[in-house]
């Protein structure tokens, strides 16, 4: 016999084949690739150029073959030799036992029906028309008579098969049914993409899905081939030895198609119900958009005696999960006063059923979100509630927006204490910086009381409820305010551990700079930039009138830092309450200004990168600001040394890049006199 003298060839393609279609599973649907781009062009221009020098040898479900161009004007008309129904739908339990009583009825029969449950997937439905087992037509729904071509498009999506398995025999001619869907993660990430890229994000997996098929220009390859397709149905050429819908999703299986794992068989209509429960239950997990369920009565000599209406089969029906979106009007947008002093915007709507909770508010989080979405009252908006998070509003519905409604702005004044309002730079949420607000009291003095702040042992939470709540505390320096006759006649509060609580308050107004800067809570004020403050400046008169300039002057201390410190005390009512607090007893050592920039390392700016191997980077940036220098976080031009450990990563090769002087762990020790 003849040696085959493209043997070599063959073989090669269809190893090609085989591991391109892997490598397109591991890149795109598993979402772990194995080789590079550039590897994967090369395996896929060999392929090519060995099917351009031997076309016989080009195999239909070659990986070339997916690529294709689209008609450039418009798309093809496709007729659907087999109506694409549409389903009824059912929105509650009652509904389905209204259907499957019709069913009975019509089938004359009195024992339960054999149902098939699957859920109902939310994307785009398609035919895919198979001539001895090769793909030729791709075809959108349309209006269920005739669709659009788009062959080319579909070819792309790679769990589309280009020719049929034959596991299972496979008629001449077969159209199979299903839906082409977008994975919720890729479709998250489709989105972050097109935020990147200053583009509209989709709506919804499922417009994602639609839109990518309808693409004519400038082809989004990548999102066709995120898309996944889910075989449910046949057309044309079903196999007349397979009697049952569970049989039919068998078959599809067996010639190459995915098909929904959640699929089972149910008997009866209660059982129906149960499946659709479950899958209510599990929606959340999901990777994909699902929107119901669907029943269809499993066997198909049944299906063919229930026979069709126009638009939809009497033997199926789609049994809806509850809308998770829906449409209601702003009728005001409120403020509220958080306990640390945000100002939240929330909508008050007109109340509106969505996903099965009444709705009566829904976040717009901060006025950013505001300003993107333009929310104003009266305005009609979309609200969506998913899984267990608190509703939200997707967006305004436009051209129901009546006439003369303004934009809304975060008030001036905080509607609790009318103290005026301020955004930091940089920052998202507008606060009330006022210490004695009544909507932050309660957090004001745990946070007072906590252990690195006053620590004042004795007053808990509940503690603090109850003298918020009956006003014996009004204001943040009425607890040095309390006696113990007071304290005794609060609940669970015996005379001796009022007696106690009075010690415990006095102890505490005798403290130190730094845990009293603490304990008034300023924003961005924590422990280490609290002792530095109080190191540098050694008493709080110096601070009081401190500018943000002479602020951001202290080595660790940035504008942020500055700026809230600032801001806090030119509040005339923080003013006045660290007056009372003085005035009541609260005291702490003086101790000598630190001048500013002194030490043997003022002016020096430091980046530590890589570990260390004798101290941890949390001491050597401490000993360095203790010696005046400063460390920041990124090089640059007016970085004076890079602190290079083991590892040292982008930062070393950026000092190098620029001229900065490196220095090992030995130097920096020397530096720092260790
Ligand atoms: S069967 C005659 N099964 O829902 C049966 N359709 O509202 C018609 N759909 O156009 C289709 N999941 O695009 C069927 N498991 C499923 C489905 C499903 C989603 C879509 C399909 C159809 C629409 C009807």
């Amino acid at each position: 016999m003849a040696a085959d003298p493209l043997a070599a060839d063959r073989r090669r393609i269809d190893f090609l084949v085989h591991e391109i279609d892997r490598h397109n599973r591991l890149y795109y649907l598993d979402d772990r690739p194995e080789i590079s781009d550039a590897e994967y062009d090369r395996l896929l221009r060999e392929l090519r150029e060995l099917e351009h020098a031997h076309p016989e040898l080009r195999r239909p479900d070659s990986p070339t073959q997916r690529v294709g161009a689209p008609p450039s004007e418009g798309f093809a008309e496709v007729r659907h030799l087999v109506p694409m129904l549409s389903l009824d739908n059912a929105m509650d339990a009652d509904e389905m036992r209204s259907f499957d009583d019709r069913v009975r009825r019509e089938l004359e029969h009195e024992e339960p029906i054999e149902y098939l449950g699957e859920p109902k997937l939310d994307g785009a439905g398609v035919e895919l028309v198979y001539e001895t087992g090769r793909l030729t037509v791709g075809s959108t729904r349309g209006d269920g008579h005739v669709g659009e071509d788009v062959t080319a498009n579909l070819r792309l999506c790679p769990s589309i098969p280009l020719v049929l398995a034959t596991r299972s025999p496979v008629p001449e001619r077969v159209s199979v049914r299903g839906e082409v869907i977008l994975p919720i993660a890729r479709f998250e990430r489709l989105n972050e993409r097109r935020l990147e890229r200053g583009l509209e994000p989709f709506a919804n997996p499922r417009n994602a899905a639609a839109g990518a098929l309808r693409q004519l220009h400038d082809i989004d390859t990548r999102r066709l081939r995120s898309l996944e397709f889910r075989a449910y149905a046949i057309g044309e050429g079903a196999p007349d030895d397979v009697t049952t819908q569970a049989g039919i999703l068998a078959t599809l299986e067996a010639w190459g198609f995915g098909v929904s794992p959640e699929s089972e068989t149910c008997r009866g209509v209660d059982a129906l119900i149960a499946y659709h429960e479950r899958r209510l239950a599990a929606r959340d997990r999901m990777q994909l958009e699902i929107d119901g369920s669907v029943a269809k009565v499993n066997r198909r000599d049944y299906q063919a005696e229930l026979g069709t209406l126009t638009r939809s089969p009497r033997w199926a029906i789609a049994f809806k999960f509850p809308p998770q979106q829906e449409t209601s009007v702003v009728e005001a947008i409120e403020a509220q006063v958080g306990r640390t002093g945000a100002l939240t915007p929330v909508a008050r709507l007109k109340p509106v059923r969505v996903g099965g909770v009444t709705v009566t508010y829904a976040s717009l989080h901060n006025q950013d979100e505001i300003d993107r979405k333009d929310v104003r009252v009266h305005d009609t908006v979309v609200v969506q509630r998913a899984g267990d998070v608190i509703p939200q509003i997707v967006k305004v519905v436009l051209s129901k927006r009546p006439r003369r409604t303004r934009r809304y702005r975060l008030p001036a004044r905080c509607p609790v204490c009318r103290a005026e309002t301020l955004r930091l730079e940089g920052e998202a949420v507008t606060r009330c910086p006022n210490l004695d607000c009544p909507a932050q009291l309660k957090n004001n003095l745990r946070h007072l009381a906590s252990r690195g702040a006053l620590d004042v042992e004795g007053l808990g939470d509940k503690l603090v409820d109850q003298l918020v709540e009956r006003g014996l505390v009004r204001r943040f320096s009425d607890v040095f305010r309390l006696d113990a006759e007071t304290l005794a006649g609060l609940e669970r509060m015996g005379e001796k551990s009022a007696a106690n609580l009075v010690t415990s308050l006095e102890r505490a107004k005798r403290t130190s700079l730094a845990r009293f800067l603490i304990a008034l809570g300023i924003r961005d004020v924590g422990e280490g930039v609290a002792e530095l403050i109080a190191s540098h400046f050694g008493d709080l008169d110096p601070i009081l009138k401190a500018s943000r300039e002479e602020l951001e002057a202290i080595q660790g201390v940035g504008p942020t830092i500055a700026e809230s410190v600032e801001r806090f005390f030119a509040d005339p009512r923080n003013a006045a309450e660290v007056g009372e607090l003085r005035d009541l007893g609260v005291r702490w050592e003086v101790s000598p200004p630190k001048p500013r920039g002194d030490g043997p390392l003022a002016g020096k700016t430091f980046v530590l990168t890589g570990g260390l191997a004798g101290m941890t980077r949390t001491r050597a940036r401490k000993r360095i600001q203790e010696l005046g220098g400063k460390v920041t976080s990124a090089v640059s031009k007016k970085t004076d040394y890079v602190v290079a450990g083991a590892d040292p990563g982008g930062k070393l090769e950026k000092a190098q890049q620029l001229g900065v002087e490196v220095l090992d762990e030995a130097a920096l020790e020397k530096l720092l006199g260790e």
